[in-house]
């Protein structure tokens, strides 16, 4: 395998991205690696109301979001606050309204006291502010024209799929005398044992804690789907954060389990956001990534194998802050065998998002048929055929295929870089991401569209061996024994303490 040494100094240039209606909230920040074309698609499309962007969702169709824009439109010139339709029936939509970044508990508070359905978060915490309220078009509109300078935007939150894979009960028995061909295809096969320390918060439909391929790694974190109202968990609980799915599970076996995953020493913490069909919210999103901003446990990775259409303007907020602190985030590409940047949260500049390979029956360097691809790509992994862990016992095994898979492979990466290089937690992204790709090969996965462009990388376990050409020492210890059936590690001491302490409580109005 040809290793390309990437230390690229990565430029995040911040362009003004070309909007095609007024009032564009901020800059957007260019794609790693990419200096001189604009390559972020901020086409989620809005309107304004009292100043205050409005992002309806693009679930209702272009036909359905057309009429509304065109609607708003043809009202503005009038200035108007007399609707032109009258009789239209006006259904009642969720709206997240992100509120200016000083905002206060107090503020949001008083707001949300206002609205018969409204749900806050403190903002005091350090937690990106924001209250998501049930209300029709022209309710929300009367209310921002009581708090214009409060509210940053509204956007629509809708219930919606995230797309998920679908797994194939596995038959083979647990002790497997060979590595999943993923697991070799990265090297992650010669750096057993990685991860040590680190915490990898899965956001997916929860984990089965109890499979004995995590070796008393992984964790119950938050659940936000069952109930759908926020729950911190025991970390110890089966029951909270459970998966009733399957993907999460195999998601998580591939971030760490002992033989099928990459950091078979990470410690692995099961965040429910997607409820047991496959469905979810983007604010459930939004509050298991807030929690691991002010409350998780460092040094930490956030491992998204989430996919919906559009783009949220909150949820890239929310993953800024993350990645502002140290947190890396790592998102699937989607697996629609198009531009990922149509895609949320693949299109977010600060996430690493994670394409494909795989061929179609796995172990090739052929794009899988289905991978989103194009200029919101950062990094290639392995996802056709990825053989990993299933909820439906603690013994056993299931086969997917998708971008899902794809990205528990980096997000594993991630956590070897974490544990080889102590000082990352403090690094900026570009230092992390230069750290990550250090060990990694270029121009090597096959198949790829020419256009949109993509980039041509494939991420590896950082070698147990310091190159010599890296600048940055890592601090790896020899690997204990590297064992090819699964011996269930002892499990790292784990760390539910909050980093910081912060008394949470959220609070419905109801
Ligand atoms: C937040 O900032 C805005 C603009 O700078 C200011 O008008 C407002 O008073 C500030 N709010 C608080 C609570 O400090
Ligand atoms: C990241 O940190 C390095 C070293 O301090 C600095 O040279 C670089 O400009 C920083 N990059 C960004 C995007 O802040």
């Amino acid at each position: 395998m040809a290793r390309a040494l990437l230390l690229a100094g990565l430029a995040w240039a911040r362009a003004a991205a070309g909007l095609t209606s007024a009032g564009d909230p901020e800059p957007v920040p260019l794609r790693r690696g990419t200096s001189s074309t604009p390559m972020v698609r901020l086409d989620r499309e809005f309107f304004t109301h009292a100043d205050v962007p409005i992002y309806p969702h693009p679930k209702h169709g272009d036909t359905g979001v057309q009429r509304l824009l065109e609607r708003e439109r043809r009202r503005a010139p009038t200035q108007s606050a007399v609707p032109i339709y009258p009789h239209a029936v006006e259904t009642h939509r969720l709206w997240i309204l992100e509120l200016v970044s000083n905002a206060t508990d107090k503020e949001a508070q008083v707001l949300c006291q206002e609205v018969e359905i409204c749900e806050t978060s403190y903002p005091n915490s350090g937690e990106l502010p924001f209250v998501v309220v049930r209300l029709t078009l022209e309710e929300l509109k009367a209310l921002l024209d009581r708090y214009p300078v409060l509210v940053k935007f509204a956007e629509e939150d809708v219930f919606e799929t995230m797309n998920l894979e679908f797994i194939d009960a596995d038959e083979s028995p647990l002790e497997r005398r060979t590595y999943p061909w993923g697991i070799q295809s990265i090297n992650a096969d010669l750096s057993r044992g990685r991860g040590v320390g680190v915490n990898v918060y899965v956001l997916d439909t929860g984990i089965r804690t109890t499979h004995a391929s995590f070796g008393g790694r992984a964790f119950a974190g938050v659940d936000v789907a069952t109930t759908g109202s926020f729950t911190h968990c025991a970390p110890s609980s089966t029951t909270c954060a459970a998966d009733r799915h399957g993907h999460g599970t195999h998601v998580a076996g591939t971030v760490g389990a002992s033989t099928y995953g990459v950091a078979d020493g990470a410690t692995l913490w099961a965040m429910k956001v997607i409820d047991d069909l496959g469905f979810g919210y983007v604010k459930w999103s939004l509050l298991a990534e807030q929690w691991v901003l002010s409350s998780g446990a460092r040094p930490a990775v956030v491992s998204m194998s989430v996919v919906s259409i559009g783009s949220s303007m909150a949820e890239k907020d929310s993953i800024d802050r993350l990645v502002e602190d140290g947190v890396t985030v790592v998102v699937a590409a989607g697996n629609q065998n198009t531009d990922a940047c149509d895609y949320n949260p693949a299109w977010i500049p600060s996430a690493i998002t994670v394409a494909s390979y795989g061929g179609p029956a796995g172990s090739s360097p052929a794009k899988s048929s289905f991978s989103n691809y194009g200029s919101c790509i950062d990094v290639w992994a392995p996802g056709s055929s990825i053989l990993s862990t299933y909820h439906l016992s603690d013994t056993s095994l299931g086969t997917s295929s998708g971008t899902s898979m794809a990205c528990p492979h980096v997000s594993g990466l991630v956590a070897i870089m974490y544990e080889a290089y102590p000082s990352a937690g403090s690094m900026n992204a570009s230092q992390r991401w230069s750290l990550l790709t250090a060990t990694s090969r270029s121009g090597w996965v096959t198949e790829i569209p020419q256009s949109p462009h993509s980039v041509n990388l494939v991420a590896e376990a950082i070698p147990l061996a310091p190159s010599p050409t890296t600048s940055l020492t890592p601090s790896l210890t020899p690997a204990p024994t590297t064992s090819m059936t699964p011996s269930p590690t002892p499990s790292p001491t784990p760390s539910p303490q909050p980093r910081r302490s912060t008394c949470r409580h959220r609070r419905r109005h109801r």
